[in-house]
């Protein structure tokens, strides 16, 4: 199995698909994300706010897997934003993960009420030419926020990390960074579970023809859409079935009859309301 890369804007690539670890709690997180390595996951997305950034280093160790084989993101959090709380961050975030550098840091929320995401951005410019982050981006900007931060820096992120599933595709966010070459991650690819997509009827029929579970069904449909995304899962099984996405392919009507289950609907908070 290879898992297909998608090419930043500075350069740098990305495993499409990966390991997610929100609400993944500390104490299972290494034994987890040791079974998604072990499955062949190369890609792992944490942040300091899911205080699981050890397990996730835990497993690394462990696991003996080269480091330049791995792909390690991590997320600052919105109280770490002003002055130089972000050349802090990283470096308690690298010595959680048991790393000398991450692969991709983002600013996890623009958090515009606190004012401060233009010098998040700033400080990780500096993170990234210090050699702590090979690759830096942001995570639910929506085009306002992507401007400003390019106005101020002329640095463009290599990724905004949003919430995207069939139910909110954000139109309005990914053309905007298509236009200016900023990858899109998937957060909440599955809808987090909140609303019944599974039961939607193109999901179900493309998993019937297939042979594939309308969870796989979903993923590959991002993996087609371009989307770079890393499921959450719990269980074992789980882990090793969302991995199993590149036996099959979806048609292009497949592909458009998901595109048509968009309904406006985030299933977490607006952007500019988590400060
Ligand atoms: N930047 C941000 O603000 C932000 C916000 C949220 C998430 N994220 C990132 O995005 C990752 C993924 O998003 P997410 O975890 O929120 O949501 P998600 O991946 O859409 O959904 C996870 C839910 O789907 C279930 N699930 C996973 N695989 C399944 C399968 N094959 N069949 C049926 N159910 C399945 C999981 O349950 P079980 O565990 O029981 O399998 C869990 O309840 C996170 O882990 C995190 O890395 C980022």
């Amino acid at each position: 199995m290879t898992i297909p890369t998608v090419q930043f804007n500075d350069g740098n690539s990305i495993p499409q698909l990966g390991f997610g670890v929100f609400k993944v709690d500390p104490a299972g997180t290494e034994r987890i994300v040791l079974d998604a390595l072990e499955a062949g996951y190369r890609h792992i997305d944490t942040a300091a706010f899911y205080d699981n950034e050890e397990g996730v280093g835990a497993a690394i160790a462990r696991s003996g897997i080269p480091r330049e084989e791995l792909f390690v993101t991590t997320k600052l959090w919105n109280d770490r934003q002003s002055g130089d709380e972000p050349l802090r961050a990283i470096d308690e975030s690298l010595a959680k993960l048991g790393l000398d550098h991450v692969d991709l840091y983002l600013v996890h929320w623009p958090a515009p009420a606190k004012g401060d995401y233009v010098n998040a951005w700033q400080k990780l410019v500096e993170i990234r030419d210090a050699g702590k982050a090979r690759s830096i981006g942001v995570s639910n900007f929506l085009p306002e926020h992507l401007a400003a931060v390019i106005e101020a820096t002329d640095v463009v992120p290599a990724v905004d990390q949003i919430e995207l599933h069939p139910a909110y595709q954000q139109r309005d966010v990914t053309d905007y960074a298509a236009a200016r070459g900023i990858r899109i991650e998937a957060w909440g690819p599955l809808g987090q579970g909140k609303y019944p997509l599974f039961e939607e009827e193109p999901v179900a029929a493309a998993a019937r023809a297939h042979g594939k579970s309308p969870a796989q069904v979903v993923l590959r449909w991002h993996l087609q859409q371009g989307n770079i995304v890393f499921p959450k899962s719990n269980s074992p099984e789980r882990v090793r079935e969302n991995l199993d996405l590149f036996d099959f392919a979806l048609t292009d009507a497949e592909q458009a009859a998901i595109i048509s289950l968009e309904r406006g609907g985030r299933v977490s908070a607006h952007p500019n309301e988590v400060n």
